[in-house]
């Protein structure tokens, strides 16, 4: 078994942005202990049944994980040193909102091992802030960014948002080299998506709010590559570009179809057999924990074709592609087949080289569409 990954859940935020899909409620700070102390339960119990995992990468994500203490992140981390050997975590991660992470608690953080802080900056441009109903200004980012380096944080990713509505392509070019000038050593850049039960969804659909067109994303995207590849950043997923050697780790382990344990209100895992989900809901994922209950609302046994097609699916959106040799021999015939297909319909946009099939920089504007066309049945 390859190393895997462990992915905790914090589903509280100061305040919900408009664009948001990720499972989190607002104003309910005086539901953290017991949220706390349900998280420790369910890692307690999960521990009976994975018993053999190698982790070398923690991620505390959310949510706004920024809004916990220091104590509360150390008695997570206890809980989990006490159930799991953590001594092979070479990465480990936690999310900080701009303005909500003062260095104090930062200093903190670092000291209970985190060694990796993920910023979500989002835009510099104070308008588009405003739209995607963020509570941060521009100098935010500043202020957190310096005290995560007075911290002692030497891996710092920062969360860029593109392809907002009235976003020009000036705007995007600024928020990219303002970010390349305080230089973190990884930097996430997504393409806003309309997520459904969001506010930005009702905008949309109501006509309130139109998205650019295909053409201008695909401008905003060749302007992501071009700026961050100046700038020594290197990508290596659709969305995401680093300094040399310093990859996300844990999320590798996602696109690489690796093992990974999730814990907290809405987290996923897998096992490369199974993929189970917990309910987002924090009340029912408190009230069955206090009753000795699991968690999972889900759990699925995945099918060698399922897994065959996320391999396909994760390995197109990374840049080095996935090798030809995950597919099994009986299904060679039917995945050259799809490969045929997909190459004539997506002309020079498919590599095939030394046992690996990737994108070209044009072809991971298509990437979804490439990898259907490829989807084994
Ligand atoms: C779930 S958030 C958690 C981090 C933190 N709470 C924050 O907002 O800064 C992780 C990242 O997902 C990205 N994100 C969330 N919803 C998105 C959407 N609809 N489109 C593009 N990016 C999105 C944002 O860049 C955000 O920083
Ligand atoms: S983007 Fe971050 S702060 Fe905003 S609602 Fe989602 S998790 Fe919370």
């Amino acid at each position: 078994m390859k190393t895997a990954g462990i992915y905790i859940h914090i589903p509280f935020c100061k305040s919900k942005c408009i664009y948001c899909d990720f499972y989190s409620v607002t104003g309910q700070n005086e539901r953290i202990e017991y949220f706390v102390n349900a998280l420790i339960h369910e890692i307690e119990i999960c521990s009976n049944k994975i018993t053999d995992w190698t982790f070398d990468t923690i991620f505390i994500g959310g949510g706004t994980p920024s809004l916990f203490n220091a104590h509360q992140v150390e008695k997570i981390i206890e809980a989990l040193n006490n159930r799991y050997d953590l001594s092979s975590i070479i990465e480990f991660t936690i999310e900080a909102n701009p303005g909500e992470a003062p260095k104090e608690k930062l200093k903190d953080f670092y000291s209970l091992g985190i060694n990796r802080l993920s910023i979500g900056v989002q835009s510099f441009q104070s308008s588009l802030l405003q739209f995607l109903s963020r509570i941060h200004s521009k100098e935010d980012v500043f202020k957190t960014f310096q005290s995560a380096r007075d911290a002692g944080f030497e891996n710092i990713n920062c969360d860029l948002i593109y392809n907002i509505p009235e976003q020009s392509l000036d705007d995007w070019l600024d928020d990219l080299n303002t970010l390349a000038i305080i230089n973190p050593e990884h930097i996430s850049a997504y393409s806003l998506t309309v997520e459904q039960d969001t506010k930005l969804f009702a905008l949309v659909q109501n006509k309130t709010v139109k998205m650019p067109a295909d053409e201008l994303h695909q401008q905003f995207n060749a302007i992501t590559y071009s700026t961050l590849q100046k700038n020594n950043y290197a990508q290596y997923e659709i969305s995401n570009y680093s300094k040399p050697n310093r990859e996300c780790l844990h999320n590798l382990h996602y696109w690489k179809n690796n093992f990974y344990l999730g814990f907290g209100p809405s987290a996923h895992s897998y096992d490369g057999k199974r993929r189970w989900n917990n309910f987002s809901d924090l009340e029912e994922y408190i009230t069955l924990l206090e009753n000795g209950k699991s968690p999972v609302e889900t759990f699925d046994e995945i099918t060698e074709i399922e897994k065959i097609n996320e391999i396909i699916g994760f390995g197109l959106r990374m840049t080095k592609g996935f090798e030809i040799s995950r597919i099994p021999l009986h299904l060679k015939t039917q995945f050259q087949k799809q490969l045929r297909q997909a190459k004539i319909k997506f002309p020079k946009m498919i590599i095939e080289k030394n046992n690996r099939i990737k994108l070209t920089q044009e072809g991971m504007n298509f990437a979804d569409a490439i990898a259907v066309e490829m989807t084994l049945v």
